[in-house]
């Protein structure tokens, strides 16, 4: 049993912590934001849920299980209205679901390389999840040889008035891809400018990228050889 419950948020608290941005919401467009705020986070669960149960029915019935682990965040109201500033769009509701895909996210990190796309296959196949969106950044590595699946999903949240659907962002990858990505974001916070990483270094990270993808495809190979 769940005990704990959080204070109701202030509006007037939250609206101040959002400071002087230009696009700050009324109290009420604040309120109708918060609302839609906990649609997305019942969102999330609902897609955990299901990767969890997939996660545990591969534990029970193969010998070997696709999925190393999972996170899941939420964007916080304050970076949500920072980039909605930056894309420059209002922060309404009405903007916000047009142009932010990525306020629930979860990423899963598989074993291999072909468990990314099994567990997209496994999760898009289910009759109440819709693809929305997707990025084959394994197909086609973005310039800086960041790789991952990124694909958003429609789940129907049930409320009391009835289903909703709502968006969640997933990204995909393996443990290598997930080790250099993780990596490769610090040393972006190190520098003070993301050209001064590219200029000096960005080869030199690039190809470890792909260094770890052959390594990955080799295991990959050996483990598929042993079962
Ligand atoms: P935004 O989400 O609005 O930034 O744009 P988008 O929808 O085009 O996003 P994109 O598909 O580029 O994915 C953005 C997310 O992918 C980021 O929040 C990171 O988590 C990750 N990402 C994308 N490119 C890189 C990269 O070069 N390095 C690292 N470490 N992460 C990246
Ligand atoms: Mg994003």
């Amino acid at each position: 049993m769940i005990l704990e419950r959080s204070n109701a948020i202030n509006l007037n608290d939250l609206r101040n912590q959002l400071g002087n941005i230009n696009n700050r919401p009324d109290i009420q467009e604040l309120s109708k934001i918060l609302r839609m705020y906990q649609l997305y986070q019942a969102g999330q669960k609902e897609i955990s849920t299901k990767l969890e149960n997939l996660d545990s029915e591969f534990q029970v019935n193969y010998a070997y299980n696709p999925i190393h682990h999972m996170e899941s965040r939420m964007k916080k109201i304050q970076s949500l209205a920072k980039k909605a500033e930056r894309k420059g769009s209002d922060f309404t509701v009405e903007s916000i679901e047009k142009n932010i895909h990525d306020i629930a996210g979860i990423r899963v990190i598989t074993n291999y390389i072909d468990d990314i796309y099994k567990i997209e296959e496994l999760l898009t196949s289910q009759t109440d999840v819709t693809l929305l969106r997707r990025k084959d950044y394994l197909k086609h590595p973005k310039e800086s040889g960041y790789r991952s699946l990124h694909i958003v999903v429609q789940v129907p949240v049930f409320q009391s008035k009835g289903p909703v659907n709502v968006p969640v962002e997933i990204q995909i990858r393996t443990v290598g891809m997930d080790m250099w990505a993780s990596l490769e974001h610090k040393l972006r916070y190190k520098t003070n400018s993301d050209s001064n990483l590219v200029d000096k270094y960005g080869n030199q990270l690039k190809g470890y990228a792909d260094e770890l993808e052959d390594i990955e495809r080799g295991m990959q190979d050996i483990h598929k050889k042993l079962i």
